[in-house]
């Protein structure tokens, strides 16, 4: 057979994307567009993005970023709302039908990065869910308990038995994603319900273990939340991500921090794949024998759960070994560090 060294699929989309704001986003959104045709857009800024009119600016902020020519031209940009206890489910209505939100977020409080105004109760938001599911308005879900007494590596797992669960029994027709999944749990409880919710993979969890966490030594740029978790669970990911099954799609959760933001006492969580995500992904595929089924998972599944035509125009990936930049520099701040730089995937974008 002959080796494939080149490949041509549909234009790919990232379901869940941190692209930050300022010189920030303008130093990392042409690593997006580049490869994707639309992202949807994390809320969860310094000052989070809990309107209409907040995301409608910041859509605003995004698109006078973009280049004027070439594939970044029509890239879309698609907002998300931050939930809080005090969401009125009549301004989500207004702003997802007016067009400005795509879908909500929902973070519990204080699980991750600028979570601190997230959602204390969510079974309490009976409001917000009930409008959300007769619109047909997605809800993704940050799943991880915050609870101090909850060892971190099984934050996921209980929030499945604790919150998902019954939410999915409650709102029985709400489309749900739950983001990022880490666990074979989550990989299990999405299957077992087919067509009642979906779940985005990163390429981060689905290359690295806990180890690599602590390899020999502290190793801040591969810490994010949810935390890599055990072997076992990498492995059921990568099952998952190269089934076919069109529940689960990508999503890198690409989240860029000044590097002097990581390497500190107290580091942010997060991983900067952009730069390398497709990359990063065509090399899952091809180690798992699955090429073939790479367009599914990137450029089809996603634009289906959400009720959006896919792209129209193409992604060519070559194996060509191309080098990654260490780093990225941001206008008037500190650069931000690239996943993998010092082991690049093989596959990298064409041009
Ligand atoms: O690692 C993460 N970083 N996980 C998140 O949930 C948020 C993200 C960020 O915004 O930095
Ligand atoms: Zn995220």
């Amino acid at each position: 057979m002959a080796y494939t060294t080149e490949l041509t699929i549909r234009r790919p989309d990232d379901w869940h994307l941190h692209l930050r704001d300022g010189a920030m986003m303008e130093a990392v959104l042409p690593f997006t567009t580049k490869q994707f045709g639309r992202a949807v857009i994390m809320p969860n800024l310094v000052e989070p993005v809990t309107t209409a009119a907040a995301a409608a600016d910041y859509r605003r902020r995004i698109l006078q970023a973009l280049p004027d020519e070439g594939d970044g031209a029509g890239f879309l940009p698609l907002m998300t709302c931050y939930l809080t206890d005090a969401a009125d489910p009549a301004q989500i209505e207004e702003g997802f039908l007016d067009g400005v939100f795509t879908a909500v977020k929902l973070y519990p409080a204080n699980a991750t990065t600028n979570s601190a105004s997230g959602v204390t109760d969510p079974l309490a938001l009976r409001g917000v869910f009930e409008t959300m599911q007769r619109l047909g308005m997605p809800l993704l879900i940050h799943g991880e308990v915050t609870d101090s007494d909850i060892d971190i590596f099984d934050r996921e797992a209980v929030f499945i038995d604790r919150i998902l669960t019954p939410l999915v029994t409650n709102f029985p027709e709400l489309k749900i994603v739950l983001e990022h999944v880490t666990t074979k749990d989550a990989v299990d409880f999405v299957s077992a319900q087919p067509g009642k919710l979906a779940a985005t993979i990163t390429a981060h969890h689905l290359i690295i273990n806990r180890n690599a966490i602590f390899e020999g030594g502290i190793r801040p740029h591969n810490y994010c939340l949810p935390i890599a978790k055990r072997e076992r669970h990498r492995l059921a990911l990568r099952e998952a991500a190269v089934s076919g099954a069109p529940y689960f799609f990508l999503g890198t959760d690409s989240a860029p921090h000044a590097i002097s933001a990581k390497e500190a006492a107290c580091g942010c969580a997060g991983i900067f794949t952009a730069p390398c995500a497709m990359g990063l992904y065509a090399q899952v595929f091809e180690e798992e024998d699955a090429l073939d089924r790479l367009e599914g998972f990137a450029s089809e599944f996603g634009p289906l759960f959400y009720g959006l035509e896919p792209n129209e125009t193409s992604l060519t990936l070559r194996q060509d070994g191309q080098a990654l930049p260490e780093m990225v520099s941001v206008n008037g701040g500190d650069p931000v560090r690239v996943f993998s730089a010092e082991n690049p995937p093989s596959w990298s974008v064409a041009g």
